[in-house]
Order: structure tokens, then C-alpha cells, then sequence
């Protein structure tokens, strides 16, 4: 970036600067890839500028349906400026099909459909290798009041459904994602972080046969290859079909 803006936080996909404005942010998306906690890294030129390419025209579609996000806008191919937030904690994963760490921990066959969306709650702490919690632990540890769990997960049912028929549109099957939230100066609790396959499983509906082809960071941690591929081809399906309803 040319002008010196102040790094505030880095993670493991995304750098934080400060911006003029004080209630606003600049985000990178970086081509850093991690898997498991960190365990397995890598990097992918151009992953950063996609994901936050895809990221935003989410964003801007959930804007659009009234999801309340932090996202205000794209400055440049791989920033976004986005509202100043204090992250909860937490890690809302919504499962639509098992996968994944479900069929790790349970008897659940990988590819199950399930019969109504699962939410798994995570503490987001990479110290403690971010672990299941329950809404009990979640009171005790005073993360959140009830009343905003309660709403995170009802935002969080809303995005499913929006994104679901989004992503059929274009022939992708939205497995499972993982969202985050946080609190604005208003205290307003907005969705932030990124929605994009790095946090989202999306499989390929152009497949003949049931042939799981996977278009998301499992291309990674599964060691499939192709990472930059499918998430061109994610964003290709994206562009495509929002030209074509303009
Ligand atoms: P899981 O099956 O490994 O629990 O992952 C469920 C979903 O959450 C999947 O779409 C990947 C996403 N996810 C993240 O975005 N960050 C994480 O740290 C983990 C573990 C999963
Ligand atoms: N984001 C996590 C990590 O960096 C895990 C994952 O997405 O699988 O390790």
C-alpha cells in the first residue's frame, strides 16, 4: 500500500490497518494458506486477490438481504475498507452436509445431507486449538449475553439460506461454511471476517456421477492441488452470473 497506514492485526489469511477514519478498517487478504491450526502452510499467488474479490460480492449480496456486515467496500484488488469491529470470539460453523471434522468425531458417513442445518460453536482461540464449546461454557466464560448468541445464530440460519440458493444458481453445493462476528462502535453486532472457500466447502454440481469435487481450501488440506483453479473457477461462476442478472 503507498501510504503508511498502521498494521493493527495480522492472522493467518488476513492483514488489519488502521484508516483515516477511526470506526473504519483496511483489510488484505493474503495468499498465505494454513490448514489445521497452522500446521500445514503454504502460500498461492493470487489467492489473496481472489478470495477477496469473491468475498466482497458475497458481502455486497448478503448487504443486499439485509444481513448486517462490516464490509463497506473494495479498495483495491486484494483490500477491502470495512467497519471497525471487536471480534467475538467465536466460530459459527453451519453444516448442511456432514464432512469434515463432523465425520472425524462422530459415526456420520462423509456426504450425509442433514436433515436441518447443524451449528457447531467454536472458541476461537489457536491456543487451545479452537475447540468445540457449548452455550453453557459460552455463558460462564461471559463471551456474549444470550440475547446475542441468540441472534448470531439466527443471522447465521438467515446467511444459509441466502447463500444456499446463491450458490445452486451456480451449480456449486454449499456443504458447510464458518462465519464470524463482532461488535461496531454503535455495538451494533455485525457478520465480518470473510465468506469465501477458504472458510466455506463448496462442491462442484457439474459433476455426472456423485463424485465429490471439491473447489475449496479441502484442495489444500486434502492435498488435491488445483487450489488457484477452483477458486478462479468460484469466481468466474460468481462474475458470470451477477453480469448476467444486471
Ligand atoms: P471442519 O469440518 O473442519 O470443522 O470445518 C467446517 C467448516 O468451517 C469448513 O467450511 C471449513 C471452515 N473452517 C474455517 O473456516 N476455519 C477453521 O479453522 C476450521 C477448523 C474450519
Ligand atoms: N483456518 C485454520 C488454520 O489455519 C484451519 C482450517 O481452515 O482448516 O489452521
Amino acid at each position: 500500500m503507498k501510504k503508511n497506514f498502521e498494521l493493527i492485526y495480522e492472522g493467518k489469511a488476513k492483514k488489519v490497518f488502521s484508516h483515516d477514519h477511526a470506526d473504519k478498517v483496511i483489510i488484505e487478504f493474503k495468499d498465505d494458506a494454513t490448514a489445521f491450526n497452522a500446521l500445514k502452510k503454504s502460500k498461492f499467488d493470487g489467492k489473496g486477490e481472489l478470495n477477496c474479490q469473491i468475498s466482497s460480492r458475497i458481502f455486497e449480496l448478503l448487504g443486499k438481504n439485509n444481513i448486517p456486515t462490516h464490509f463497506l467496500g473494495i479498495k483495491s484488488e486484494k483490500t477491502i475498507i470495512a467497519q471497525k469491529i471487536r471480534i467475538i470470539p467465536l466460530e459459527i460453523v453451519l453444516r448442511n452436509t456432514a464432512y469434515g471434522s463432523l465425520c472425524r468425531q462422530t459415526t456420520i458417513k462423509p456426504g450425509t445431507p442433514l436433515e436441518k442445518p447443524l451449528i457447531d460453536i467454536y472458541l476461537k482461540n489457536d491456543e487451545l486449538n479452537d475447540p468445540l464449546i457449548t452455550k453453557d461454557r459460552i455463558e460462564l466464560m461471559k463471551i456474549l449475553e444470550s440475547k446475542d448468541l441468540e441472534l448470531i445464530i439466527d443471522l447465521t440460519l438467515k446467511v444459509n439460506k441466502i447463500l444456499k440458493i446463491f450458490f445452486e444458481n451456480i451449480q456449486l453445493k454449499l456443504v458447510d461454511f464458518k462465519l464470524e462476528f463482532g461488535y461496531n462502535a454503535k455495538n451494533e453486532i455485525l457478520l465480518a471476517d470473510e465468506i469465501s472457500p477458504d472458510n466455506c466447502r463448496l462442491w462442484d454440481l457439474k459433476q455426472k456421477n456423485d463424485t465429490i469435487v471439491s473447489l475449496d481450501k479441502d484442495r489444500f488440506r486434502n492435498d488435491l492441488g488445483g487450489l488457484i483453479e477452483a477458486y478462479g473457477e468460484i469466481n468466474k461462476r460468481i462474475n458470470d452470473f451477477m453480469n448476467s442478472i444486471k
